[in-house]
């Protein structure tokens, strides 16, 4: 069990949004991420559908499109989903697997959960919110 334990809190520690974390905020994290495997081509997120789930790549590549137009690659160590969760607003973009992916998912609630409980993923994600709504946005008006 501790093996178990140590294993995870090394693997959750390799990605850098929750490089920083305290052994109490990972093991928080074992009972709320849950592990999904997914193949290429599966749509992630659809720009205007409500959004019930954050995903953070643990492995393979997904695009972002947006009006029709890929704004970035995501890969290991990125997340996707963060808006739509955060501001209770529809899905911003689309998100693709272009490979096949594994991911560490939360629902709304263990996302709002992390939020209000680890304050150094909730800095990230607001931060990688607020940048890339810019940065968008910039696209957009050009
Ligand atoms: P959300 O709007 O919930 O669903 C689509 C996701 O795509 C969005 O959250 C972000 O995670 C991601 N996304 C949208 N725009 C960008 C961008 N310009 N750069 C990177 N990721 C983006």
């Amino acid at each position: 069990m501790k093996r178990r334990h140590d294993e995870y809190r090394s693997r959750i520690r390799s990605i850098p949004l929750f490089a920083d974390l305290a052994d109490a905020e990972i093991d928080m994290l074992d009972a709320t991420l849950t592990e999904a495997h997914v193949e290429a081509g599966k749509a992630l997120t659809l720009q205007g559908h409500a959004g019930r789930d954050f995903s953070v790549i643990v492995e393979g590549l997904a695009t972002v499109i947006r009006d029709g137009v890929e704004v970035e690659r995501l890969g290991p160590g990125t997340f996707f989903g963060e808006h739509a969760l955060l501001r209770g607003l529809p899905r911003t973009a689309d998100v693709i697997a272009l490979t096949p992916m594994r991911l560490l998912v939360a629902g709304l609630g263990e996302f709002d959960r992390m939020i209000r409980e680890i304050p150094s993923f909730a800095d990230q994600v607001r931060e990688a919110d607020r940048q890339r709504q810019r940065s968008t946005a910039g696209l957009v008006q050009h």
